[in-house]
Formats: structure tokens, C-alpha cells, sequence
């Protein structure tokens, strides 16, 4: 476009140097005089947080509908109803002018561990590409912009900044990149945020492999790419490896940088150019439009719907559920008025309503017992309450959950286990009344000691504002639960496949099971979990069968089945076709999900549904690392459809003819990739996967910009160690964990963005505290800057 180019050609190097970077906290940069309009930002994902006072990148955001959490939004497997939200979340943008959501969070759940699992969608990349691009058109084709976060492999939040994967190359293309290449090649989002996290060696935000080549030329994504918050080091490397805008601005540290480079290197500027051109576009696409209202109570309504439409019934002995009006129930747990509805971090939303279950019963029918203390405290005489009502009841409906205090954004969870004194309560009332109905309210899943104490037991994830309305429904059978796991919910944590090797040691840490994640894992190996993938019971039941797959000329296949309602209830069904591909030459995990179909059936009802496989889910084929390429895999391909992971009926053979060439595997150097042994043999066999010497990083003195406190302390730093030591007594370090691990876990560079008193020169302060040169010395000029600048801090 000859008048676009005109336009680029009239900046000056100053503000090409701007365009690279966010204008602000929220902002990408606008020129007036050329009539180029900045792109708001906000976070996302499951609400709009336009923040209040837009400097303050944490502080309190105008009020919005909280929709429930990644995590849950997958239970429903509705592609639809992720349009739905979709849609809304576009009109809610728009009142509040917004161009750009950031979202949606797609990462890989590669432990039930990870801090932001409530925020992911499924341990699946299939299913997360198949809901997430769902989301992404509907945004999208409501004029809305979205950003796919966080390219790629952010499985985990200790020393999220700083951390190095090491990924073997068809894991990499086979599980953590294949949700975004579905929904980037199949909803073109406005914009692809890169992670924090390396991998093999290179930052997302300086990883050409990951941007310049696989977004870009393999992918053909035209989009903007931009940085996650604080993620770049090396602003000149990250353009030249196909990094955009640097969000949010750096304070301005990396603008001499770039600036320098756009005088001295033409090839730079020519790349800025290209990035440029790539933001007006953008922000000229999503142009600025307020409407400045949207319908909060239908929205709010959605919220519920969504709610209702994903919730996982587990268990539902004797019929336990639903209940009847009649029933005379003791509601007991402090989420029945105030629910754990949402996860701590970024994704934080200022709700509109959040309801409270009581306000549903019906008045003489409950009574309600707070039962325990969220932080842990023992205390006989909630106990006490809870037991003498609960001997009163008919049934016990009981929310458990886990603290916001022990699982957000910034760190990951310690366990799997509910907290002690809740645990213990369950016993208790266990012993007065048998009709235990158990709510969890956790981001991630759970192990469940008490499983055979109750009679029944709902997931509900964070479930947004309207989950206990929600709740409420499903309870009483006013809706049918139809939600489905996205994820293993393991028996121990101890039997999930990379124990040894998450987080890692702050440093590297190795991804050995490669691509044995989550039910790939449990199904290979034959480890029974509590609750398979994609396990969720219904009031009524359904059956799935005559699996069928035809090709087209169009190069997709589709799958289908027949699904009847063979209950005494309406209800939604779903069916999951499931592949088992060859596995003598190349090793594959026993079932992999290649289909989803949902349908509402009336009792009796049957009727045929089908999924469209298409060529860039690569179900054919398998990635050949030495052709860094996905090649046909020839073989017999067997299919079913099921109810779930571990109940699959492979009735389906399909033949792929051909021979397959050049296979990089011996089978023999490989036994626990091709299911012969149950355990890996130290790093060696990881290594022959890998097929060269691991890129592990080992950071050492003189520590860089890009080690943490904690790495350095790790590595025999006396300064790094006090620093830590005196900084995690003081506020708000003490009591906010998530900010604590940023700044001990995170870079040092990240803290000069974070309090701006500690930049410029007295960055020497900190080399001095990491590299043990006179700590003390710098330890007490940074305590006077820092007490200077507390409300620095704060922020
Ligand atoms: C998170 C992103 C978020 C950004 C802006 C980062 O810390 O990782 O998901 O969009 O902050 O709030």
C-alpha cells in the first residue's frame, strides 16, 4: 500500500524507535499527526481488566463479567459455547474501547502442578486448538483483535522469566505448538504474545525458530507478534528474530538501544519497517470504537450458561444427585457465599455479581455452617457447628476448595491436596451423616483421599461469577451436568509423568517425558488415574458407536458416530474419537484425541455427529526431527469414540500405504519412548531422543542482567542470599508471594522496570549484591533506595 508506505517513510527514527515498543502499560504507540491511532490493550482472558488508572499495571479495573476460567471453559468441549463467550467478551471490549484482548491463554498443562493451570485449557494441544479457535474467530469477527499467550511452552510459573526448556523437537511441534498452530492458521489472531520462559537455549522473545520461522514462513502468520510484559532483554536480537512491539515500554531502557541500531544497521530499519507496517495495519483494523454499554445482566447470564455447561459431575453414587426440593440440606464451607470463582494474577477481574448459593434455597429448607478457616487455622467450634447441623440434615452439600493463597499466576502449587483442616472436616461429617455431596473449587485437579466418603462430587474449576447459580442448577437438576475433564485428574501426584522434572532447578529443566503428557501418558503406560481425560457423568447416559471416517477431495477427513441418549433425561452428549497410530517404527502414545462432537438428545433419541479432521492437525504424519518437518507416517491407523481416555473402542482400521523412509528412531537405544519400560534411564536415553547434548544454560559468575536472586543464590552468592533473606520480611514481599517470586525468581533486569529507582547506574548495586563484590556495601545503598522509594514497591 503506497500511501501506508508514505506514511512510514515520514517518521522519523525516533518514532519508527517508539513503534517497537508499547506506548504505555496498555498501549501500542500512535502518531497523531499521521493520523495513526494507538491499539488498547487488556487483559483477558476470561473478562475485560481495563484497569482504572492506566499506569498502574496491577491496580483495580472497572467492573466487567467474569466468565470461568480456561480450565473450565474446556470441561464443556463446546467449541459453540466458546463462540459464545467469544462474541460477548467482543461486545464487552468494545464498551470499554478496547482493540486487543490478551487472550487466550493456551499453554500445555504439563503438570497438574503448574500455577496457571486454571487459566490453561487442557493437557490436550487438540482440544485446546479445536476450543481456542472457537474463541479467537469469534472475537475476531466481532471486530475485536485477539492475542494467542504465550508462544510458546509456558507450562510453568517458577522462574517463569528465566527458566530453559529443554524440549525434544517433536514434542515441541506434536504437543506444545500444535494448539496455536490450529488456531492461528485456522483464526488468524491480531496479535501472538511470546513467553517468557526459553527454550532450547533462546528466549521466545529472541527465538527466531519460533518466530521467524514457524510463525511466520511455515505458519504464514501475518499478525503482530508482541512480548509478554517485561520479557525482552535484547530489543535489536528481538526484532531481528521476529518479535514487533516489546510491551509494555521498558521504561524507556531499550529505546537508546533500538535507536542506535536504526541509525547504523539499514537491515534493521528495513525489519522495523515491516513491523510497522504490521501495527498500523493492526490498529487501523480494530479502529477505536466505544460504544460505552453492553447488557451486564445477559451478560452475566452467559456467565452462568457457561458455568452450568461445564461443571464435571465425578461421582453420583446411589443417585445421590440431584437433589430434591423436599430434602431438608446443610450447606457447609465459606465458598457457598463467597466462591473461589477466579484465579490471582493478570487474568483478575473487578465482577459485576458474584453469587452467593443461599440466596437460591429455598428459606426453612437450609441451614449453613462456615465449617473451616480458608487459611488453614484449626477451630473446634466451626467444627462443632457443621457436625450438629449436618446430623440434622438429609444430605450435606460441602465446598472445599484451595486457597487463592497457594494457587495464582506467578508460582506454582506445592501439592495437590486440599488444605489439612478441610480434609479433616470431610472425616468428621463423614461420621454423622453419610449423604456427603463434595464441591471443589480448585484451578487445577485434585487428589481426593476422601473419594470414597462422598456420594457425590462436582468439579467447578474457578468458575467465573455465576458458578454458584450454576451450582444451583445442576444441585436440583434444573440442568444436566455435561462437563467433561480436560485434563488426567491423577490418583498421586507421584504418578504423574515428569515428577523429577518440574520446575527444574530454577535454571534448566528438561521435558524427558516428551510426548507422553498428561493421558498419553497414563493410557501407554497402563497407570490407572483417579479420573481420565475427558471423564464427566450426566444425569442420564448416552452410547456412542458405528464409528465411521471418509475422506475428502479437500484433504479432511471426517469422523463420525452415532449418539444416543439412552437415559431417562434430556442432556447433552459427547463423543471424543480418539486415534491410535502405528507405533512399531516411530513411538506414539496408545490413544490420542483427533475429534470431539456435542449434541442435545431428548431420552431415546439417537442421532449421527460428526468432527472434521484437518490436514494442519497433522494426524497422518509425526514430526521428523532431522527433516524438521511433519512426513506422512504409513501404517494402520485404528479409531473409536468414547466417553472418555480410557474407554475407547478402536473399532475403526484405516491403512495408510506407503513404507515409511529414513525413521530417526532405533527402538532398541529408546525403551521407555516406544512403551517398554516404565522408566527413563537417567538423562542418556533423553539425550539419544534429543539427538545431540542438551542445551542446558548453568549460569555462573559474573552474573548476567538475566539471573535471578534466587539462581545466584543457588550458585553460592552471599549477596544474593541476604537479599532474599531481609527482603522476604519486609512488605509487600512478606505477604504477596506472586510479587515476592518476580522479584527473587525473576531477572534483575525485570526489577529496573519494576522500581525504577533501582535503573540506570544503580544497576551496579545489584551486579555487586549477585556477584559478591562488596555486598554489604550495595546492599545498603539499595535498602536506602528502596525505602525512598516504597511506593515504588508497591506498585
Ligand atoms: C502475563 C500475561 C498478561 C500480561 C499483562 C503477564 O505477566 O503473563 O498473560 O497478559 O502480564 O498483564
Amino acid at each position: 500500500m503506497a500511501e501506508l508506505d508514505a506514511r512510514i517513510a515520514s517518521l522519523t527514527k525516533e518514532e519508527k524507535a517508539r513503534f517497537l515498543r508499547g506506548q504505555d502499560n496498555w498501549n501500542t504507540y500512535g502518531v497523531k499527526r499521521l493520523d495513526i491511532a494507538p491499539a488498547r490493550m487488556s487483559d483477558g482472558p476470561i473478562g475485560i481488566r481495563k484497569v482504572q488508572d492506566e499506569g498502574d499495571m496491577m491496580g483495580v479495573a472497572k467492573t466487567s463479567i467474569c466468565y470461568p476460567s480456561g480450565a473450565l471453559l474446556a470441561a464443556s468441549f463446546d467449541a459453540d459455547l466458546l463462540a459464545q463467550v467469544g462474541s460477548a467478551l467482543a461486545e464487552e471490549a468494545k464498551a470499554y474501547g478496547v482493540q486487543i484482548l490478551l487472550g487466550p491463554a493456551m499453554n500445555i498443562k504439563r503438570s497438574p502442578l503448574g500455577g496457571r493451570g486454571f487459566e490453561y485449557y487442557s493437557e490436550d494441544p487438540y482440544l485446546t486448538g479445536y476450543l481456542t479457535s472457537a474463541y479467537v474467530k469469534a472475537l475476531e469477527e466481532n471486530g475485536v483483535g485477539a492475542s494467542v499467550k504465550h508462544f510458546a511452552a509456558n507450562s510453568q510459573e517458577s522462574s517463569r522469566f528465566v527458566i530453559n526448556e529443554v524440549i525434544d523437537e517433536r514434542a515441541l511441534n506434536e504437543l506444545y505448538l500444535k494448539g496455536f498452530r490450529m488456531t492461528i492458521m485456522n483464526a488468524k489472531p491480531a496479535t501472538a504474545m511470546m513467553s517468557y520462559n526459553q527454550i532450547n537455549g533462546f528466549h521466545s522473545t529472541e527465538n527466531p525458530y519460533l518466530m521467524n520461522q514457524v510463525l511466520r514462513e511455515e505458519w504464514s502468520y501475518q499478525g503482530v507478534t508482541i512480548s509478554d510484559w517485561m520479557a525482552v532483554l535484547d530489543p535489536v536480537k528481538s526484532l531481528l528474530s521476529g518479535l514487533d512491539i516489546e510491551m509494555p515500554n521498558s521504561n524507556d531502557v531499550n529505546y537508546g538501544k533500538t535507536l542506535i541500531a536504526l541509525s547504523t544497521d539499514p537491515q534493521f530499519e528495513k525489519k522495523t519497517d515491516e513491523a510497522i507496517d504490521r501495527i498500523i495495519r493492526m490498529s487501523e483494523k480494530y479502529q477505536k470504537q466505544q460504544s460505552g454499554t453492553y447488557d451486564l445482566n445477559k451478560h452475566h447470564q452467559l456467565a452462568v450458561k457457561a458455568a452450568e455447561e461445564s461443571i464435571i459431575l465425578l461421582k453420583n453414587q446411589d443417585g445421590i444427585l440431584p437433589l430434591r426440593k423436599e430434602e431438608r440440606i446443610v450447606v457447609i464451607g465459606d465458598f457457598a457465599i463467597h466462591p473461589r470463582y477466579q484465579g490471582g494474577g493478570s487474568s483478575h477481574i473487578n465482577p459485576y455479581e458474584v453469587d452467593d448459593l443461599t440466596k437460591f434455597l429455598s428459606a426453612g429448607k437450609f441451614t449453613f455452617s462456615k465449617g473451616y478457616h480458608l487459611d488453614e487455622r484449626e477451630d473446634d467450634s466451626l467444627v462443632k457447628d457443621a457436625l450438629e447441623k449436618a446430623k440434622r440434615a438429609d444430605k450435606v452439600v460441602m465446598y472445599l476448595g484451595v486457597p487463592e493463597a497457594l494457587e495464582s499466576e506467578g508460582f506454582d502449587r506445592a501439592n495437590l491436596r486440599l488444605p489439612k483442616n478441610q480434609m479433616e472436616l470431610i472425616d468428621s461429617l463423614y461420621e454423622v451423616n453419610h449423604n456427603l455431596i463434595l464441591i471443589l473449587m480448585s484451578g487445577g485437579p485434585l487428589e481426593m483421599p476422601f473419594y470414597d466418603k462422598a456420594k457425590g462430587i462436582f468439579e467447578t474449576y474457578l468458575g467465573g461469577e455465576g458458578v454458584n447459580e450454576a451450582l444451583y442448577h445442576l444441585l436440583y437438576g434444573e440442568k444436566n451436568p455435561c462437563g467433561h475433564l480436560a485434563e488426567t485428574f491423577p490418583v498421586k501426584l507421584e504418578d504423574t509423568p515428569c515428577l523429577r522434572d518440574f520446575p527444574g532447578d530454577a535454571t534448566d529443566v528438561l521435558y524427558r517425558e516428551s510426548i507422553y503428557v498428561g493421558y498419553r501418558y497414563y493410557e501407554t503406560y497402563h497407570i490407572k488415574p483417579l479420573f481420565p481425560f475427558g471423564f464427566g457423568l450426566s444425569y442420564t447416559e448416552f452410547s456412542y458407536s458405528d464409528v465411521s471416517l471418509v475422506s475428502k477431495e479437500d484433504g479432511t477427513f471426517v469422523l463420525s458416530c452415532r449418539m444416543k441418549n439412552i437415559g431417562s433425561l434430556p442432556g447433552k452428549g459427547c463423543a471424543q474419537f480418539y486415534v491410535s497410530k502405528p507405533n512399531e517404527e516411530v513411538f506414539n502414545p496408545q490413544v490420542e484425541l483427533c475429534g470431539v462432537a456435542t449434541a442435545f438428545l431428548q431420552p431415546g433419541e439417537e442421532k449421527e455427529v460428526t468432527s472434521v479432521i484437518h490436514p494442519n492437525e497433522e494426524v497422518f504424519s509425526y514430526y521428523h526431527f532431522r527433516k524438521h518437518a511433519f512426513v506422512p507416517l504409513y501404517g494402520t491407523y485404528r479409531f473409536g469414540v468414547g466417553s472418555d481416555s480410557e474407554h475407547v473402542n478402536l473399532s475403526l482400521e484405516y491403512r495408510l500405504k506407503g513404507t515409511n523412509l529414513d525413521v530417526p528412531y532405533e527402538r532398541k537405544a529408546l525403551p521407555f519412548y516406544f512403551g517398554n519400560s516404565h522408566s527413563m534411564n537417567g538423562e542418556r536415553e533423553f539425550e539419544k531422543l534429543f539427538n545431540g547434548p542438551l542445551p542446558k544454560m548453568n549460569p555462573h559468575a559474573p552474573f548476567s542482567l538475566d539471573t535471578s536472586f534466587y539462581q545466584a543464590s543457588l550458585r553460592g552468592s552471599k549477596g544474593a542470599k541476604l537479599f532474599m533473606k531481609i527482603m522476604s520480611g519486609i512488605e509487600p514481599l512478606k505477604s504477596n508471594r506472586m510479587f515476592r517470586e518476580q522479584v527473587f525468581l525473576g531477572p534483575i533486569r525485570c526489577l529496573i522496570y519494576m522500581i525504577p529507582k533501582l535503573g540506570g547506574r544503580n544497576i551496579k548495586h545489584l551486579f555487586g549484591l549477585l556477584n559478591d563484590h562488596h555486598y554489604r556495601y550495595h546492599l545498603l545503598c539499595l535498602g536506602i533506595l528502596m525505602l525512598k522509594g516504597r511506593k515504588g514497591i508497591a506498585q
